[in-house]
């Protein structure tokens, strides 16, 4: 199809506040596709329903982070006027579509997804899986085909997801007639943006761990945090040789920094191999580069959180670009869901032909 619209969906359970792991491994990316002007229709949905799959005896915490999740989307750049985010519980659509796509997927398919396998051990859910949370791949699946989603930015750790999406797309069009939409994944083009660890080395960001830096952080947390961020261990005395492996301050200047940054706060090196090459000779303490770290961090960070102090102060609004992006986003998800059951055939009073079928099936002479 040459002309087919490109439409991006993508989004985020809200489970918490989202962390500089969010933000390069998809939110910056978002933005930046938003602003190319490449796209159609862009739809960022705040996957409640789905963080409920894991937290159903917990809803007050869902609930508390619609709010934060959507200030932390506003304060990253995405623009209301460009980018429609939503909140998917109230596309109510998007369960009925899971149910007929739930036909299409086998148990053991399911199983064999790497995500869903690694959280469920993750959740020692092991013998106690919520069928909810065992199928959520399915209703992915209904959020991205419900609009019509040609494109997915998110991260690795969602690309077995994208995948079971295609999978049903397939299905369905060959069972039902062509009907939806094939997405496309769009992963991280930096490699240390594809999993940024934590801030102590570990290879995970979470909240229990305390190893993130949260965008809303104030300037002095994210200070404190990187001054006090994992390195190589051996690394001793400045004039030691020091590793680049599983350094956390080398791959955070990986994910943020560029020769720009160089030249305005440490312009002894003009970029970050020149800097590397001198950590692994030896001679560079780990404190000059946490101190650069430091520097390039606030400068990304530092109109996210002069845009998020705005935001804060004007919650209605941030309250009715929900609402009704929620609204907008419900009307397109229809239009999917009508055609999905015509193809389906299950669009009995909708379509004409259902009545004449039956009057001349039951109908003498
Ligand atoms: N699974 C995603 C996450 O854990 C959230 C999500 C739900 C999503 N539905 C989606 C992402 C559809 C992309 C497309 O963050």
């Amino acid at each position: 199809m040459e002309n087919q619209k490109k439409i991006i969906l993508t989004g985020d359970r809200p489970t918490g506040k989202l962390h500089v792991g969010h933000y390069v491994g998809s939110l910056k990316r978002r933005v930046e596709l938003q602003e190319s002007g490449a796209f159609d229709e862009i739809y960022i949905m705040i996957a409640d329903a789905q963080a409920l799959t894991d937290n159903a005896d917990n809803p007050s915490k869902i609930r508390d982070n619609i709010m934060e999740v959507a200030l932390d989307y506003l304060s990253a750049g995405l623009d209301p006027a460009k980018s429609n985010i939503f909140v998917q519980s109230t596309v109510t659509e998007l369960t009925e579509l899971s149910f007929y796509y739930m036909n299409l997927v086998t148990v053991s398919r399911l199983q064999r997804n790497p995500t869903v396998k690694s959280e469920i051990q993750m959740r020692n859910f092991e013998t106690s899986i919520p069928v909810g949370f065992f199928t959520y791949p399915i209703s992915q699946a209904a959020d991205i085909t419900a609009f019509g989603a040609t494109t997915v930015p998110v991260g690795e750790d969602q690309a077995p997801m994208i995948e079971q999406t295609r999978e049903i797309v397939h299905k369905f069009n060959s069972v039902y007639g062509e009907t939806l939409t094939e997405p496309q994944i769009l992963l991280p083009d930096n490699e240390a943006c594809l999993r940024l660890p934590g801030t102590d080395g570990k290879a995970k960001m979470s909240k229990s761990l305390g190893n993130c830096i949260y965008l809303s952080e104030t300037e002095a947390d994210v200070k404190k945090k990187v001054m006090s961020m994992f390195t190589d261990p051996d690394h001793i005395r400045v004039q030691d040789p020091g590793k680049l492996e599983g350094n956390t301050v080398f791959t955070y200047l990986d994910a943020f920094s560029n020769d720009g940054h160089f030249a305005e706060y440490l312009p002894e090196y003009a970029n970050l191999d020149e800097l590397k090459e001198h950590y692994k000779r030896g001679g560079l303490g780990d404190v000059k580069v946490k101190k650069f770290l430091n520097n390039v961090m606030q400068e990304e960070l530092s109109p996210i959180r002069a845009r998020r102090a705005e935001y804060e102060k004007d919650i209605d609004g941030v309250y009715e670009i929900l609402k009704s992006g929620s609204e907008a986003a419900q009307k397109k998800a229809a239009q999917t869901l009508k055609a999905v059951r015509r193809a389906m055939k299950i669009d009995y009073f909708d379509d004409p032909a259902f009545l004449q079928e039956q009057q001349r099936k039951y109908t003498i002479g």
